[in-house]
């Protein structure tokens, strides 16, 4: 019995040493060139001062199905807070059961991102809440409509004048994509990384840390850096070797679409990765349902190199070392409906 426990203990020991030796003394300065933790308050937000009263509006519109066209569809559908802040389909179902051409990335940290959606078509979060309203594949709305709608519920109309006091007109558009955005500011996790870059070694794991050292020497922080381990910059995906087209599919042509520059076509935001165990499926196309695979395609198409086993099962544990502490978010009890509010239609 004591022969054989000795002899088992040298691999697990030398294992241990082989793990402990491929950890960069100085891991935490060279990831603090490179990533930024999480702040521990709500981050200030241009042009739109964060109040309480602005968070609590923007909670209540954020569940609230009356903001789309049928009553049915809010935009916790889509980016639900229980399930990591996205909607875990290929492609969303919304107006209609219509399902969309992108799968829905997640709000958690969106705050964060150089600039919303996939192909940073809107410059910040409350340019972005006006998209879905009006988008028909998602709550097929108008801006008309949704602010009849509000201004019919005289609590929500309380609620406007509490969150944007001295301004003539409260109940508008605007001011309900600021009152999203400001809620929206709220939704960050910090993770078992941002403990680790504040100073805690035992934050992670040996073989985290390992999948970070290699994150950083393949090169994968090239592109995913910052606050949001991506989120950052713009790249082709496929900029080595393009994927085949059904994780790629030859008519979204990503950022072309916004600049109309050759040099962007099939050019995508590099994705925010906080979170990602929780996110899937993944890709803008949403073909990819597991981390692993995600990983070694990114390897294959960004890095031009065919990833080990070891090596995507290191770069996947540092992986779930940024999913983080979700929000917990008490379900709203929104305004009651009267006799004015606008009917839903199909
Ligand atoms: C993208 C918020 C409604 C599906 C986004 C993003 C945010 C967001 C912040 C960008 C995230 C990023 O770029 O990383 C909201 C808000 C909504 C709403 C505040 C309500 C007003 C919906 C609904 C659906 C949906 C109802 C599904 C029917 C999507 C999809 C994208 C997206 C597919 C990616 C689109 C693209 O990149 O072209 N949303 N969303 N969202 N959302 Fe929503
Ligand atoms: C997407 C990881 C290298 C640019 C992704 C996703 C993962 C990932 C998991 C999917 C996330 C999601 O759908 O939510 C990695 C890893 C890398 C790496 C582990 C190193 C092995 C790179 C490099 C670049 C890059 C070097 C830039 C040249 C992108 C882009 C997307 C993406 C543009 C979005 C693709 C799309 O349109 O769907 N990455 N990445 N990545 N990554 Fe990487």
């Amino acid at each position: 019995m004591k022969i054989l426990f000795s002899t088992m203990a040298v691999p697990l020991l030398a294992a241990t040493a082989f793990a402990a030796d491929s950890i960069p003394a100085d891991l935490r300065e060279t990831a603090l060139a490179t990533f930024k933790a999480l702040p521990s308050t709500t981050p200030a937000v241009a042009n739109n001062p964060i109040t309480l009263e602005k968070i609590a509006l923007g909670k209540a519109l954020f569940f609230d199905p009356r903001v789309s066209a049928s009553g049915v569809v809010s935009c916790n559908s889509c980016h639900n807070l229980a399930t990591g802040g996205d909607d875990n389909l290929e492609t969303s179902i919304g107006h209609g059961w219509q399902k969309g051409p992108r799968n829905a990335p997640t709000v958690l940290n969106a705050i964060f991102n150089i600039a919303q959606f996939w192909d940073g078509r809107a410059e910040d979060l409350k340019a972005q809440a006006k998209g879905p309203v009006q988008a028909g594949v998602e709550m097929a709305n108008t801006p008309g409509q949704l602010v009849a709608t509000l201004k019919s519920m005289p609590q929500y109309v309380g609620w406007f004048n509490a969150a944007f006091p001295g301004e003539a007109d409260r109940v508008t558009f605007d001011n309900f994509a600021k009152a999203i955005e400001a809620f929206e500011a709220t939704l960050v996790t910090p993770a078992p990384f941002d403990a680790f870059l504040n100073g805690d070694d035992a934050a992670m794991t040996s073989e985290q840390k390992q999948g970070l050292t290699l994150f950083m020497d393949k090169g994968c922080s090239s592109c995913h850096g910052g606050t949001n381990v991506g989120g950052e910059g713009y790249h082709p995906f496929g900029i080595v070797k393009k994927p085949n087209a059904d994780i790629l599919p030859e008519k979204d042509k990503g950022r072309f679409a916004v600049t109309h520059a050759a040099e962007d076509s099939y050019v995508f935001r590099a994705a925010p990765l906080r979170n990602v165990a929780l996110t899937a499926p993944y890709f803008h196309s949403g073909k990819v349902r597991n981390l692993k695979q995600a990983v070694a395609i990114m390897g294959t198409t960004q890095l031009g190199e065919e990833l080990k086993e070891e090596e995507v099962d290191l770069l996947v544990a540092f992986l779930n070392s940024l999913t983080g502490k979700l929000p917990e978010v008490a379900y709203p009890v929104l305004p009651a409906e009267t006799a004015t509010t606008p009917r839903p239609v199909s």
